[in-house]
C-alpha cells in the first residue's frame, strides 16, 4: 500500500499539483481570536425530545420560518426564534413497510426510519417534500396554511429524488415546478443519476465516465440567459466527488468535480434520448502548498453577486487521506468555470494495450454544434431550436466524453483559508460591506467537532474572528443557512437545530477588543463607546467609528480606564488564586509584580489559563500584581491590563521586634478588606504600552472605616479547586523528579500551563484544609471559606522569594 501511494504521489505530483511548491508546511490560519462554548454563546435551540437528525432545513423568509426536516418530523419554526415550534407534521414509516425493510437486512431503528431529505418551496404555501421512508423514498407536499402544517396524502414515488440510504450524500433543487436532483436510483446506491423530475424527465447515463461512484454535495441554478450576448441558456451547476477515471492508479483516488447541464435540455432525438446532452463536469483543484492527494469537497455555497457573472462559489474541502488535518475553503468564480466549459478542451479515452483505457486530451476535430453546449442563438440560427434537433455527431461526441481536460483552479490560485484541526463540514459565505465602504466576505464554516468559526482573508491574511458552538454537542455541523432579512444563521446538526446572528458586537467590551476582532459587522463607537453593529450598507464615514480590519490598527482607540487593583488579604503560607481570564486566544498574558516582570518561580507560582496560583504566600509575596495582555497585531503590540491585585496580609503582621515593622503597618492601614477601588493611581494602563504600576505596598488611597479586624474574604481571590491543587503539587513534584531545576524558561512553564484543561477550573468541589493557628481567634465562620488553602506538607513552601525584596520573615510564620 505505502509503495502504489507514494508512485501515485509522485506521479499526480509531476503534472499537475506540485509544480512550484515548496516542501514548506503551508501557511495556516492562526487559532480563532476567541472561543465561544454553548454555554457563552446564547444561541437558541430547537430540539424535541426523541427527535433526531435535524438536518434538512428550508428558509421561507416570506411565512416568517424556517422549515426544519428531521427524522419523521418536519417543523414549521419561527424564524426570528427557533426555539417556537408553530406547527410540527410527524411522518412515521408504516409498520409493514418497516418490516419490510428489515428483511432486505437493513437496521430496523436506524435505517428503515423515516428521514427526511428534500424540502423545497413550490409557491406562496406549498413546499415539496422527500423522505428516505425505510429504504423506499416517497415525496408529498406540505401546506402551511392558517399557522398549520399539513402533509398531503399523494405520497409520490420519490426514487431518484431522495436517497433510499439516510447515511448518502444528495443535493437537491427545485428550478420553477421542476425538480433536479443528484442520488442513487437504486436501493443499492449503485446507480447515481442527476435526474430532473418534470414533464420530459432526463437524467444521466448509467457509464463510469459520467458519474463513478459519486459523493454529491451541493446543486445551484446560475441564470446565465440574464443580458446574455449570445442567446445562452440557465444553468444547473452540481458539486461532487468521485473515482477518477482520468489517473490510473493502483488504487481508487477521488477527485472533485463541478458539472453542469442546461435548463432547457430536453435529451436527444436518437442519441441520448431522455439524457442530458449539456452534461459537462470538470475536476475542481483545491491545491494545497504541499504534495498531497487531491483534496475533497465538502460543501458549497452560491455567493451572487449583483449579476450572475460576479458570483463565486465557496468550497470547503479536507483531505482524502487520513494522515492529514488540514482542512481548506477555495473560491471559484462563476466565468471561470464557465470558460471551462465553453472554451476549454475535452478529454478522451483511448485504449492502451488491451482492455486498458487511459483519458487524454482529445485533440481531432470537435463537431459542431459545440458538444455539451446550450442551445443559443448560434445553433438557432442552425435551424436548432432545442435540444432534440442537435446532430447525432455532437451527441455521440458527448456522451463518450462528458469530461473536460482542463481543471477548474481557485480565483487566488490558492486556498482563502487552510487549517489545521476538526475537519471542515459546511459553509456559508456573507458578503458584509465596511466602513470604508468595501465588501468583504466573510465565512462561517462548520467543523466536524460542532463549531462555527467565522472567517475572513484580508488580502491574504486568514483571520478567524471566533469560533462558536452553539449546541451543547459536539455532534458535526451538518446544515448551514444563511438568512440576511434576519441576520442569523441557522446550524443543523443530528441532534438539535440552533440559530445564532451573524455578529454579536456587543460582545465586544473595549475598544481595543473591537477593533482588534477585525470583524466587518462591527466597529467602534467613539461617541457612544461601544462596539456597534454597522448597518448593512454603512452610510459615510463621518469619523466617530473606528474599524480597521486589514491592517487591526487599534493605535487609534481611546486609552481605557485604568483597571483598580483589588486589595486581596491572604493567609501567610496559604495558596492565594489571581483570576486572570483572557479572552482573546491570541493574547499572550504576563505578570508583573510591583511593576517589575514577575519571576516565575517553579516552586512558588503556577501559571494556569484562567490566572495565577501564589503558592506558599510569605510576606514576601505582598505586593501589587497586574495581569497583562498582549495582542500583536499589524505587527504592533498591544497591552493592556486585565487585572491587578494588592495582596495584603490577612491580619497585621506581627512584627518581630524591630523587624518587619513598615510591613506590618502597611498591612494595618489596609486591612480594612474593602473591594473599593484603589485610587487611579495605583494602576495606569496605557494602550500599547506595558503597564509599570508603582509599588503596591504604600498606602494608596481608599482608607475606609470599617476596622482591621473584620476584613472581608476578597471576591477575586477565588476558590482554588483541590484538582488544580493537585495538578500543581503533581507538576512541581515532576519539575524536582526530573531534577529541571529552579530556572526553567518562563515560555516553557507557559505553555505547559496552556494545556492544562480548562475544566480544571470547574472540577472538583474545594474543601478548605483545617485551619492553621492563627484563624482560631476569629468568629466570622464565613470568613476564611473561599480564600485559602493550606498546604499540609512544608516540602513545597520552602520558596526563598528570589528577586523580591524581603518584607518579614516568612519562617516564622
Ligand atoms: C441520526 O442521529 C443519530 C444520533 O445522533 C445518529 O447516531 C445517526 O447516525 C443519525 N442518522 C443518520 C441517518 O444520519
Ligand atoms: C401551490 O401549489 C400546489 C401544488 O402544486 C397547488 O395545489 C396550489 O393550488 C398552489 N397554490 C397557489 C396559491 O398557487
Amino acid at each position: 500500500m505505502p509503495g502504489p501511494r507514494l508512485a501515485l504521489l509522485a506521479l499526480l505530483c509531476a503534472p499537475l499539483l506540485c509544480l512550484a511548491h515548496g516542501q514548506q508546511p503551508p501557511v495556516t490560519a492562526p487559532s480563532p481570536r476567541k472561543t465561544l462554548h454553548h454555554q457563552d454563546a446564547h444561541a437558541r435551540v430547537f430540539r424535541e425530545e426523541g427527535v433526531w437528525n435535524y438536518t434538512t432545513m428550508l428558509l421561507r423568509e416570506d411565512l416568517g420560518l424556517l422549515m426544519l426536516g428531521a427524522r419523521e418530523a418536519i417543523y414549521a419554526l419561527n424564524i426570528s426564534d427557533i426555539s417556537h415550534s408553530q406547527s410540527a407534521v410527524y411522518w412515521r414509516v408504516p409498520e409493514d413497510k418497516q418490516t419490510q425493510c428489515t428483511y432486505k437486512g437493513k437496521n430496523a431503528d436506524v435505517e428503515c426510519r423515516n428521514y427526511i431529505r428534500t424540502l423545497h418551496k413550490i409557491n406562496s404555501t406549498s413546499m415539496y417534500v422527500c423522505g428516505t421512508n425505510a429504504f423506499s423514498p416517497t415525496c408529498d407536499y406540505l401546506v402551511f396554511a392558517d399557522g398549520q402544517l399539513r402533509l398531503g396524502e399523494v405520497h409520490e414515488e420519490g426514487k431518484g429524488k431522495c436517497p433510499f440510504d439516510p447515511l448518502q450524500r444528495y443535493a437537491s433543487l427545485m428550478v420553477g415546478n421542476d425538480l433536479y436532483s443528484a442520488t442513487a436510483i437504486n436501493f443499492l446506491g449503485s446507480e447515481p443519476v442527476l435526474l430532473r423530475s418534470s414533464h420530459t424527465t432526463l437524467r444521466t447515463e448509467f457509464k463510469s465516465s459520467w458519474l463513478n461512484e459519486p459523493n454529491f454535495v451541493y446543486m445551484n441554478l446560475v441564470p446565465e440567459s440574464d443580458n446574455s450576448a449570445d442567446g445562452d441558456d440557465d444553468k444547473v451547476y452540481l458539486f461532487f466527488s468521485e473515482n477518477a477515471v482520468e489517473y490510473d492508479f493502483y488504487s481508487k483516488l477521488m477527485v472533485s468535480r463541478v458539472a453542469r447541464v442546461c435548463k432547457e435540455d430536453m435529451g436527444g432525438q436518437r442519441t441520448l434520448q431522455r439524457k442530458w446532452t449539456s452534461f459537462l463536469k470538470a475536476r475542481l483543484d483545491c491545491s494545497v502548498p504541499q504534495p498531497s492527494l487531491p483534496y475533497i469537497v465538502q460543501d458549497i455555497f452560491l455567493l451572487s453577486g449583483d449579476s450572475w457573472e460576479d458570483g463565486v462559489f465557496y468550497g470547503v474541502f479536507t483531505p482524502q487521506s487520513e494522515s492529514s488535518d488540514l482542512s481548506a475553503v477555495c473560491a471559484y468564480s462563476i466565468t471561470d468555470i464557465r470558460n471551462v466549459f465553453s472554451a476549454g478542451k475535452y478529454k478522451t479515452p483511448v485504449s492502451v494495450e488491451t482492455s486498458h483505457i487511459k483519458w487524454v486530451m482529445f485533440s481531432g476535430d470537435v463537431p459542431s454544434p459545440r458538444p455539451g453546449a446550450c442551445i443559443n442563438d448560434a445553433a438557432r440560427k442552425q435551424g436548432m431550436k432545442r435540444s432534440l434537433d442537435l446532430p447525432d455527431k455532437t451527441l455521440q461526441f458527448i456522451r463518450d466524453r462528458p469530461l473536460m481536460d482542463d481543471a477548474v483552479r481557485p480565483i487566488t490560485g490558492a486556498p482563502l483559508l487552510l487549517r489545521r484541526g476538526p475537519a471542515f463540514t459546511r459553509i456559508v459565505v456573507d458578503n458584509v460591506a465596511s466602513l470604508d465602504g468595501q465588501t468583504h466576505p466573510v465565512m462561517f464554516i462548520g467543523t466536524e467537532n460542532g463549531f462555527v468559526q467565522k472567517a475572513v482573508n484580508y488580502g491574504g491574511d486568514m483571520h478567524i474572528i471566533e469560533e462558536v458552538q452553539p449546541l451543547d454537542t459536539d455532534q458535526p455541523i451538518k446544515t448551514l443557512r444563511l438568512s440576511l432579512s434576519t441576520g442569523q444563521l441557522y446550524v443543523g446538526t443530528e441532534a438539535g437545530a440552533a440559530q445564532m446572528p451573524l455578529s454579536d458586537c456587543g460582545r465586544y467590551s473595549s475598544c481595543l477588543d473591537c477593533v482588534l476582532a477585525r470583524d466587518p459587522y462591527c466597529a467602534w463607537s467613539l461617541t457612544d463607546s461601544v462596539c456597534a453593529t454597522l448597518p448593512r450598507s454603512p452610510d459615510t464615514d463621518d469619523g466617530s467609528l473606528l474599524q480597521s480590519l486589514k491592517a487591526g490598527d487599534a493605535s487609534s482607540c481611546p486609552e481605557p480606564t485604568p483597571v483598580a487593583s483589588k486589595a486581596t488579604h491572604v493567609a501567610m503560607d496559604s495558596t492565594v488564586r489571581l483570576d486572570c481570564q483572557v479572552d482573546s486566544n491570541l493574547a499572550e498574558v504576563s505578570w508583573l509584580f510591583n511593576g517589575e516582570p514577575l519571576q516565575v518561580l517553579v516552586q512558588k507560582h503556577y501559571l494556569f489559563p484562567q490566572g495565577l496560583l501564589l503558592l506558599s504566600a510569605s510576606t514576601s509575596d505582598l505586593g501589587e500584581y497586574t495581569c497583562q495582555a498582549t495582542e500583536h497585531s499589524g505587527g504592533h503590540p498591544y497591552s493592556h491590563v486585565i487585572a491587578a491585585y494588592q495582596l495584603l496580609p490577612l491580619q497585621p503582621v506581627i512584627p518581630e521586634p524591630g523587624v518587619g515593622e513598615g510591613g506590618g503597618e502597611g498591612g494595618d492601614d489596609q486591612g480594612d478588606g474593602t473591594d473599593e477601588d484603589e485610587g487611579p493611581g495605583a494602576t495606569e494602563p496605557p494602550v500599547s504600552k506595558v503597564t509599570a504600576p508603582k509599588k503596591g505596598t504604600t498606602t494608596t488611597g481608599g482608607d475606609d472605616d470599617s476596622t482591621p479586624e473584620q476584613p472581608q474574604p476578597n471576591a477575586e481571590v477565588r476558590q482554588v479547586t483541590g484538582l488544580q491543587v493537585a495538578v500543581a503539587s503533581l507538576a512541581l513534584i515532576l519539575i524536582g523528579v526530573l531534577g529541571v531545576g529552579l530556572f526553567l524558561g518562563r515560555g516553557r512553564i507557559r505553555s505547559r500551563f496552556r494545556s492544562t484543561p480548562s475544566s480544571a477550573r470547574n472540577g472538583t468541589a474545594y474543601h478548605p484544609a483545617p485551619q492553621g493557628k492563627e484563624d482560631n481567634h476569629r468568629t466570622d465562620q464565613n470568613f476564611n471559606t473561599p480564600t485559602t488553602v493550606t498546604f499540609s506538607g512544608k516540602g513545597v513552601s520552602n520558596g526563598p522569594s528570589v528577586a523580591i525584596t524581603t518584607i518579614g520573615e516568612e519562617s516564622e510564620i
